[in-house]
């Protein structure tokens, strides 16, 4: 068995790349990633020797690569993780978003669909994507499977049209596809620009936690351990052409999330109680702000048995010393000096 896993050097990519090769020792895994801002491959120092693993630096959205890729390697299937995936950052460079996430989907479901020439015995082309395809939830209800998609930032618009195109072609070209929509993932090696660790991040530093509105958007949050667990789960036993929602029914309003994290960083930096609350500053809104996610994910849980194996606190607390015993991880990423790690270790490759 032979696994293309496109960005694996991000932070959910990362824990997927892991869990395989832990997992299953005979499988061999490509991680092709182009090592963005967000594509580091610290992320991935306590697997890089083993010999079932090989990183491979390419762009998605270089279909001459990718179909070269494939021609000259034989893989039984894909977990396709590479994206731009930061909605503030959406808005500021809609672009970039449409050429990764789109174009490059599209490029690869072609270059399967090519090296697999029609046969797909055996085959598996899996497409992890997000519960932002939905849209936004008022104070009630879930998403499902059969919600509607009504995306909002250009970030899960792109996202949607992935999924279209994926399905375009279980449709069209009968290529075995599977796709999953996840909720918002929290824990070791996320890119500090996301809520948490930058939150993180900024406590530590003691700097202003720029809260965006009042606070009061609603997140479903999932430990990335889980996420890979799922991902798992239903690469080796989803019925071909089926969607997945995974999520930790685990609803926070944004606020009450970051008074949590602020009390356990308290503690955990030996400061007075209700220290680090102080630094919570309430900024402009982000524009077209999804109030709230929700995911219903039993369809996953009756079908595949899959469910969380830790809870929100556990996962938190985990997460937070992870983060402080990983300082030296968290001031390369934040100095950018984690991209030099690339020329260090694979130069002249
Ligand atoms: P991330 O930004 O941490 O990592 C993305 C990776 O993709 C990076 O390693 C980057 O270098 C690579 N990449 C970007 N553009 C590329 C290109 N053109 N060619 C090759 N590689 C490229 O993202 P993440 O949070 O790990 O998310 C991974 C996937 O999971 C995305 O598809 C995202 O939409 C989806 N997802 C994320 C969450 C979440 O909470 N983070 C939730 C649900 C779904
Ligand atoms: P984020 O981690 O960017 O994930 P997403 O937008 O994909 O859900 O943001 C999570 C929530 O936190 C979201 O409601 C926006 C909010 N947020 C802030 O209030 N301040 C911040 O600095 C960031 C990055 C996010």
């Amino acid at each position: 068995m032979h696994i293309l896993v496109t960005g694996g050097a991000g932070f959910i990519g990362s824990h997927v790349v892991r869990h395989f090769l832990k997992s299953y020792p005979a499988c061999r895994i490509t991680n092709l990633d182009s090592l963005t801002y967000a594509g580091n491959l610290a992320n991935l120092r306590d697997i890089e020797t083993l010999p079932n693993y090989r990183f491979v630096k390419g762009d998605i959205t270089d279909s001459g690569f990718i179909e070269n890729l494939f021609s000259t390697e034989s893989f039984d299937g894909v977990i396709h993780l590479a994206a731009e995936s930061h909605v503030d950052r959406s808005i500021a460079d809609p672009t970039a978003f449409v050429k990764t996430n789109v174009l490059g989907t599209v490029n690869l479901l072609n270059a399967a669909k090519t090296a697999w020439k029609g046969n797909f015995e055996g085959k598996r082309f899996y497409h992890v994507s997000t519960d932002e395809v939905y849209g936004s939830l008022g104070t009630e209800g879930m998403f499902t499977e059969q919600t509607p998609y009504d995306p909002h930032s250009p970030y899960s618009a792109s996202k949607a049209s992935s999924d279209h195109f994926v399905r375009a072609y279980f449709d069209t070209y009968g290529l075995p596809v599977v796709i999953s929509n996840c909720s918002n993932n929290y824990g070791a090696f996320q890119f500090p620009e996301k809520l948490i660790p930058l939150f993180i991040n900024n406590i530590r530093l003691g700097k202003p936690l720029p809260v965006y509105g009042k606070g009061e958007n609603v997140r479903d949050w999932l430990w990335v351990v889980d996420h890979a667990q799922a991902i798992d789960v239903i690469y080796h036993r989803a019925k071909t052409g089926e969607t997945y929602n995974i999520g930790g029914h685990n609803e926070w309003t944004n606020i009450d999330l970051i008074r949590q994290l602020c009390a356990i960083m308290d503690r955990k930096l030996g400061r007075e109680p209700g220290e680090s609350v102080k630094l919570v500053t309430y900024v402009t809104d982000r524009a077209g702000h999804d109030l709230r996610y929700a995911i219903n994910s039993s369809k996953l849980q009756r079908e595949l048995g899959w469910v969380p194996s830790i809870t929100f606190e556990q996962g938190l607390e985990e997460t937070v010393e992870w983060y402080l015993e990983n300082e030296e991880w968290l001031r390369n990423v934040t100095s950018g000096s984690y991209t030099r790690y690339y020329e260090e270790m694979y130069g002249g490759r």
